[in-house]
């Protein structure tokens, strides 16, 4: 059989994904016992859709999303429009219409994520969002399933790009706020509205993501305390360099006897940490357990190819259950339900 696939945008991430599909096909193949097609991609208007032909994408362009939430023959909906609405919509309508769905976009899964993952258990189909942190790490499927025999005591995590490109030329380079802020905008890794980059507000979303993976519980975006590096002035960075230590935006969760705390905020690193080394626009999510100890994932948070790569290896595991016939596993393997941190007292 063929497993079909729909893509709601074809932007950055999405247009990369048929490249891995027809690159890596026979392995992919393999892998999923199916062949995976696209059959069809959902665009914002009739004008898109003509330049997309124009330049000579040779596919089903649809611009109602009906087209694909009636079609019996997609087995999966992946989602790649970002932001909150309309994605929170068409997610929650394909989960209805017992379509498995792949997304990337944490906003919607760190403010919504609870909702829509009890939508797809009612219509048993399931939701998977690796890519959603730190795209070009596995860091959720390895947190779910390598810590399952283990008790992870704390998470930090340098997980917005961004932030980690200017702040890099901030302490490398001598450069101020704004300087870095323009270049990461020229260099395309700022949004045009840099707000929840470089105010810790993306980074928050992850940590939201990251303590349902890491501790099975789920602490709400408003408790995650959260800071960005607007403030941070050249003087602060030699400050901290004349003292040894280098200054990054740092997630951090930890567990605490009341429930689990997160929070986002510059950090003044030893230079010998190992996230003191992550530079320009890497990630990486350092992780301290008691059986494993200290180990740290290192990778592309973002970018088209190291996300693609993350959303069709989703893409591959529940193929293989429509292909095989068995119900695809909940993503979160060890938190099958939400629990809400008891986080009251921090
Ligand atoms: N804006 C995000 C970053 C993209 O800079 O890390 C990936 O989530």
């Amino acid at each position: 059989m063929t497993v079909n696939i729909a893509l709601l945008g074809f932007g950055t991430v999405a247009s990369g994904i048929p490249f891995l599909l027809k690159e890596n096909g026979e392995k992919i193949t393999s892998a999923a016992c199916t062949d995976i097609s696209i059959s069809k991609i959902l665009v914002r208007d009739e004008a898109e859709k003509s330049a997309l032909l124009a330049q000579g994408h040779d596919y089903n362009f649809v611009t109602d999303i009906n087209a694909i939430l009636t079609d019996p023959s997609v087995h999966i909906v992946v989602e790649l429009m970002g932001r909150i609405e309309p994605a929170k919509t068409f997610i929650s309508q394909a989960l209805e219409a017992k379509k498995h769905v792949v997304t990337a976009n944490k906003d919607l899964l760190a403010m919504h994520g609870s909702e829509l993952l009890a939508i797809a258990s009612a219509n048993q189909v399931a939701l998977y969002y690796e890519a959603a942190v730190a795209g070009g790490i596995p860091i959720l499927r390895t947190l779910a399933s390598a810590y399952t025999s283990d008790k992870i005591t704390k998470v930090l995590g340098v997980v917005n790009g961004t932030s980690n490109f200017m702040m890099t030329k901030m302490v490398d380079e001598g450069w101020t706020y704004d300087q870095a802020l323009a270049e990461a905008s020229r260099l395309g890794y700022a949004e045009s509205d840099p707000t929840n980059d470089v105010d810790g507000i993306d980074a928050a979303y992850k940590m939201v993501i990251l303590s349902q993976f890491a501790f099975g519980m789920t602490i709400k975006f408003d408790d995650v305390r959260h800071e960005g590096i607007r403030n941070i002035t050249p003087a602060d960075v030699k400050l901290a360099q004349k003292l040894g230590f280098v200054i990054k935006l740092v997630g951090e969760i930890v567990e605490r006897e009341s429930g689990i705390y997160a929070e986002v905020v510059p950090t003044f690193l030893p230079k010998t940490h190992q996230l003191a080394t992550v530079n320009g626009v890497m990630n990486a999510v350092f992780v301290e357990s008691i059986g494993i100890g200290e180990a740290m994932f290192y990778g592309p948070g973002a970018g088209q190819k190291p996300t693609a790569a993350s959303v069709v290896a989703d893409i591959i595991q529940l193929a293989m259950s429509v292909a095989e016939g068995y119900s695809a596993p909940p993503f979160n393997i060890f938190a099958r339900e939400t629990v809400y941190a008891k986080n009251e007292d921090l």
